[in-house]
C-alpha cells in the first residue's frame, strides 16, 4: 500500500523531482571533472625531491650529493669525470663490479659507437687506463 501511495505522489510532481536530480547530478559532475581538470599534473619520483632556492624566477638546485659518487685520484680522472658524465650519472660506473681491462675497453667503445659519446681514441685509452686502475680486476 505504501509503495502505491508513494508512486501516486511521485507521478504528480515528476517534473520537480527530475529537475532536482538533474541539478544534483550536474553538481557532482562539476565537482568530479571540473576540479580534476584544474589540478596540475604531478610528476611522481621515487627519490626525494631536491631542495631549491628561488632567485628571481630561477630555481637554483643543489644536486643530491648521494648521486655524485667520489672517485679516487689517479691519472686520467679528469678525462673520466669530464667525458663519462656527459650523458648519465657516474653512478652507472660506480655501481658496476670490478672489470678486467677487456670489459672496460668494450664498455667505453660501446659508449662511443652505440651512443655517440664524443671521445677520441687517445682520451678513450686514458679513461680505460683510469677505470682499470680504480675499478679493475685481473
Ligand atoms: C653520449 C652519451 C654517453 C656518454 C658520453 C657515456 N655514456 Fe655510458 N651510457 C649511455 C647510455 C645511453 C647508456 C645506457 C643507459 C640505459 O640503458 O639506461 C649508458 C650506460 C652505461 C653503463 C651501464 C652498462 C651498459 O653498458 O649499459 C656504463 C658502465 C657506462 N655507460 C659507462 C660509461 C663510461 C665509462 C663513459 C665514459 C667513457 C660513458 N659511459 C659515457 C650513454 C653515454
Amino acid at each position: 500500500m505504501q509503495v502505491v501511495l508513494n508512486l501516486k505522489s511521485l507521478s504528480c510532481c515528476m517534473g520537480k523531482y527530475l529537475s532536482i536530480i538533474v541539478l544534483v547530478a550536474s553538481f557532482i559532475a562539476l565537482v568530479l571533472f571540473g576540479c580534476n581538470r584544474a589540478e596540475k599534473p604531478v610528476i611522481k619520483t621515487s627519490e626525494p625531491v631536491n631542495t631549491f632556492t628561488v632567485k628571481g624566477s630561477v630555481r637554483e638546485m643543489d644536486l643530491n650529493p648521494a648521486a655524485a659518487p667520489e672517485f679516487p685520484e689517479h691519472e686520467g680522472k679528469t678525462e673520466f669525470i669530464s667525458y663519462c658524465a656527459i650523458c648519465h650519472s657516474l653512478r652507472y660506473i660506480s655501481t658496476q663490479p670490478d672489470f678486467p681491462q677487456k670489459t672496460w675497453e668494450a664498455e667505453v667503445n660501446k659508449m662511443v659507437t652505440k651512443y655517440h659519446a664524443p671521445i677520441d681514441s687517445v682520451i678513450a685509452k686514458k679513461i680505460v687506463a683510469y677505470l682499470v686502475s680504480v675499478k679493475g680486476k685481473k
